[in-house]
């Protein structure tokens, strides 16, 4: 099962290890939780995911909608395939919604990516964890705190496999190819750039923001959008918009002020390749999101995470992911083109053979 942007590449590496397995065979679903080409598409053809057997369709809705939704058409995929096993990945709705059915019908879980926890129930993520570990018979893991986190929950420990990490799987096996990506961007502003090799030696940030606690609430975005603006006059950034951001931006009247910052990089959301070639090349990361703190940490970027917590803590144990308040951002980047960055290194596993561990996994069931 895939249904947002972090979770395609995830299960991009599985597909690729299980295509001409002898014994199992894998039914791709995609719930259409994210659905435009340019959070799904893209992805499926920069990664060569395969086309999806099934495409659910759910779209965007409220979050009880849209688990309904995707609840009511994977139950009667489940009834037509029957499958030994349903692998979901990741935290996000579609993750719940797919485990809670399969639980329900007998069928066997596997949660990749289980038991990380922010202790934040605020975030819709922490909830999907926390319900979709309740019931998952098989909990793969990406790092020791999340078996941790588990056999604290009363999970028995011969049920949890650390496997290591999918993302930097993709990782590994397109940072080379990233390289050589074109870097002919559209701006929001109208304008085609091409961000080349000039650009990456003078430097630059990379941005990426998301959550509701960043981005729906007016104030705290007002707040946010004249920090950004106010860094793009030391260093250009590049921020390739989520959807709900921009609608929010727009809702909130920043839009055209925003435009007027010459250094700052408004584009729509860009393909994956693009994506890790400005991150492998920048000077550090601004975001809110769960998956840039795993790849700043795998490349040693870097990177200022907006958030009172992290459901991945290994990243700031042992990676360069430093949690900071909206009030620290200027003084933080300061700190980084002053040249104090964090450092890090990548944590156990985190080697681009997690699918290989995981594939040898199922062959035992
Ligand atoms: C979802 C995940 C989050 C993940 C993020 C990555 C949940 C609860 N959240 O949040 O964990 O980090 O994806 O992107 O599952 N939209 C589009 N086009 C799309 C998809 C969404 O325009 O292809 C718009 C929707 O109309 C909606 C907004 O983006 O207004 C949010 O989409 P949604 O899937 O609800 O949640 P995300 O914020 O993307």
């Amino acid at each position: 099962m895939a249904g947002a942007r972090p979770n395609f590449m995830k299960i991009a590496p599985l597909m690729h290890a299980l295509e001409s397995h002898k014994n199992i065979e894998p039914i791709l679903v995609h719930t259409g939780q994210h659905y435009d080409e340019k959070m799904s598409d893209l992805f499926f053809k920069q990664l060569n995911i395969p086309e999806p057997h099934v495409n659910l369709e759910v779209g965007s809705a409220s979050h009880a909608v849209q688990t309904a939704r995707i609840m009511e058409r994977f139950e009667k995929v489940c009834l037509e395939q029957k499958p030994d096993m349903v692998l979901v990945v990741g935290d996000v709705n579609s993750t719940a919604a797919c485990t809670l059915v399969a639980s329900k019908m007998y069928i066997k879980t596997c949660h990749y990516e289980a038991g990380l926890r922010s202790r934040d129930r605020n975030m819709p993520e922490e909830i999907n964890r926390l319900v979709t570990d309740a019931i998952s018979d098989l909990f793969l893991t990406t790092s020791i705190d999340a078996d941790e986190n588990l056999i604290k929950e009363g999970v028995s420990p011969e049920k949890i496999k650390m496997v290591g990490n999918l993302m930097i799987d993709s990782l590994v096996r397109n940072l080379e190819k990233s390289q050589s990506v074109s870097m002919e961007l559209q701006t929001l502003s109208g304008d085609s750039i091409t961000l080349g090799k000039d650009f990456f030696k003078s430097k630059y940030g990379i941005m990426t923001f998301h959550r509701p606690s960043n981005v729906d609430d007016f104030k705290v975005l007002e707040k946010l959008v004249k920090i950004w603006t106010d860094i793009s006059e030391k260093i250009p950034l590049v921020f390739p918009i989520h959807p709900r951001t921009l609608k929010n931006v727009k809702n909130a009247g920043l839009y055209d002020n925003i435009l007027r910052y010459k250094n700052f990089f408004l584009t729509e959301p860009i393909g994956y390749l693009q994506f890790i070639n400005l991150v492998s090349n920048s000077a550090f990361a601004l975001t809110d999101s769960g998956g840039i703190q795993e790849e700043t940490t795998f490349m040693n970027v870097p990177c200022l995470t907006i958030r009172p917590n992290t459901e991945r803590p290994v990243t700031i144990w042992e990676g360069s992911n430093k949690l900071i308040k909206v009030n620290e951002i200027s003084s933080e980047v300061d700190l980084i083109l002053a040249g104090k960055a964090k450092v890090g290194k990548s944590p156990k596993y985190w080697d681009g053979k997690t699918a290989e561990r995981i594939v040898k996994i199922l062959e035992t069931l």
